[in-house]
């Protein structure tokens, strides 16, 4: 049986393409955004997800093992660089 994938931040970048490789060699993929709706090329499905946010990672889980009952691989990619001295960073910049 396939093995069910869930990728954090599946809409860009290396969780993009992660998702494209593993759903061209069989594996059930799902990704997030915080957009879902604003990505229209996407080659697997992306559920609506913000990490910084408890209930949104909770309905997100929700909302995969109601449609696969199954998450066997959790890829958490989700997440944003920040470049810069360090003293000039705020604060919540750097928490989120
Ligand atoms: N590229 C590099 O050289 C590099 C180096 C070191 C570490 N990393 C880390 O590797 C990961 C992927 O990097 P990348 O270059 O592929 O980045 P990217 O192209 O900017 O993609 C980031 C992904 O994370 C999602 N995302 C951002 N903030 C989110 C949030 N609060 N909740 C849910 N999803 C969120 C974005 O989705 P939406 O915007 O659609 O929500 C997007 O799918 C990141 O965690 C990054 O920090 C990258």
């Amino acid at each position: 049986m396939s093995k069910v994938v869930l990728i954090t931040g599946g809409s860009s970048g290396i969780g993009k393409s992660v998702g494209e490789y593993l759903t061209d060699n069989g594996y059930i993929v799902y990704g997030t955004s915080r957009s879902p709706e604003k990505c229209t090329d996407s080659k697997f499905p992306l559920l609506k997800l913000d990490v910084t946010q408890s209930a949104s990672i909770a309905s997100c889980v929700l909302e995969l093992i109601s449609k696969t009952n199954q998450i066997d691989i959790l890829i958490n990619n989700a997440g944003v660089g920040i470049t810069g001295p360090l003293e000039e960073i705020p604060t919540e910049e750097m928490k989120a």
